[in-house]
Order: C-alpha cells, then sequence, then structure tokens
C-alpha cells in the first residue's frame, strides 16, 4: 500500500510512498476527485508506469450521474439534467412535478434544507446552496422525481471486474444485469 498527500494533487504534485513501481495495479481508496482531479490522478499513475484499476473515463461513467442515467433508467427516479449557470428557475417551471429533489452531478444537498424543494423558486435555493457552500457544482444540475423509498433500505455495492458486492449479497446483481444484457442483445 501507498500513501500520498490528497491536497498536494492540487498543486500538480503527486509522491505515493513508497512509489509506484512500473507494471504495478493501482487502486485507488480515499476522498472523492472530480472528474478532472481524477484524469490528473491517472495521468500521475500512468506516467509512473502504474495501472490504475479505475479508468479516468469508467471514473466518470461511475460518477456523473448524467452519465450513468441511461444504463437504469427504468430503475431510478426520472432526472432532468441542467446545463450550469443555465436559466434554472425557467426550466425547472416547466417540469410542474409536486416536489423536486436537486443534486449536482455527484451529491444531493447536506445542509439543514436538505435536497427536496416543493416549487421551482426553492429548488434554484438549493442550487445556490450547493455551489455556495461545496465552492462548486460538479458536472450541472440534476433534478429527480421525489419517490417514496422504505426506510432503512439503501445498500452499497462495491463492482469488482463486472461483479457488484454488498454486505449481504453476493453476484446477485451481476447475474440480472447480464439476463438483461444478453435479453437485450
Ligand atoms: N429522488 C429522490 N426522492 C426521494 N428521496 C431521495 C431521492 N434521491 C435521493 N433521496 C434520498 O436522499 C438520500 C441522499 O441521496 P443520494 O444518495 O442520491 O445523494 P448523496 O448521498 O448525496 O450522493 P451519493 O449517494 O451518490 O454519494 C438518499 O439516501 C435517499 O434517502
Ligand atoms: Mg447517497
Amino acid at each position: 500500500m501507498s500513501l500520498f498527500a490528497y491536497d498536494d494533487l492540487s498543486l500538480g504534485d503527486f509522491k505515493p510512498r513508497p512509489r509506484i513501481e512500473s507494471g504495478e495495479t493501482v487502486l485507488y481508496r480515499g476522498w472523492m476527485f472530480n472528474v478532472t482531479a481524477y484524469q490528473e490522478f491517472t495521468d500521475f499513475i500512468c506516467k509512473r508506469g502504474g495501472i490504475p484499476v479505475t479508468s479516468a473515463a469508467d471514473y466518470a461513467l461511475c460518477h456523473h450521474l448524467k452519465q450513468w442515467y441511461s444504463a437504469c433508467t427504468d430503475l431510478t427516479p426520472e432526472t432532468v439534467f441542467l446545463e450550469k449557470g443555465s436559466n434554472y428557475l425557467e426550466q425547472i417551471s416547466t417540469l410542474n412535478w409536486d416536489a423536486y429533489f436537486i443534486k449536482d452531478f455527484v451529491k444531493s444537498n447536506t445542509d439543514a434544507q436538505g435536497s427536496i424543494a416543493h416549487t421551482p423558486e426553492q429548488a434554484v435555493n438549493i442550487i445556490n446552496r450547493i455551489e455556495q457552500y461545496r465552492g462548486e457544482l460538479e458536472g450541472g444540475v440534476a433534478v429527480r422525481r421525489v419517490e417514496q423509498f422504505q426506510p432503512q433500505s439503501e445498500q452499497r455495492y462495491f463492482v469488482v471486474n463486472g461483479a457488484a458486492y454488498s454486505p449481504t449479497s453476493g453476484v446477485s446483481l451481476f447475474y440480472h444485469f447480464r439476463q438483461r444484457e444478453s435479453q437485450d442483445a
């Protein structure tokens, strides 16, 4: 295992200790990067001859809601994507939904107000709060239909070589996706 100073990376500096040897496979575990920083990070690894387990393209595909959404539209709340800096109020008003769940392409709003808005004006306010408190809107804005999820039902899966693992189940999701792929083929 190697350690590096996360903050150094934004200064163009990357010095893992011990250093990465040529041909080594590199799995990153740490704070989330935005997609630009992750690209820089993998560039550093490749320059040293390392091989990232997750390529920058795959990272962006899983990190940005706008990129993974089309893979599972039938399994996740309906979502409309707004370009950063566009006229949010106008676009959200045309949706005419009862409520709006607001995120950027990565994270929801975690201050006391939360991410659920009941009017387009409230939705814009949440977008502004995300930008203000986090320092940036990553990617753009995702406006999602509000759904009632079963409390305590959230589970995290980790995907390795195309197989999804959760704390309670093995590869069932893997087979599910494979079945859908073969049906689609
Ligand atoms: N469309 C929605 N309608 C109602 N509740 C939602 C919706 N989307 C998310 N939530 C609730 O808000 C919580 C946080 O949302 P979400 O997990 O999407 O954002 P995040 O935790 O900020 O990002 P991530 O999990 O991608 O790191 C969820 O665990 C879920 O309980
Ligand atoms: Mg979450």
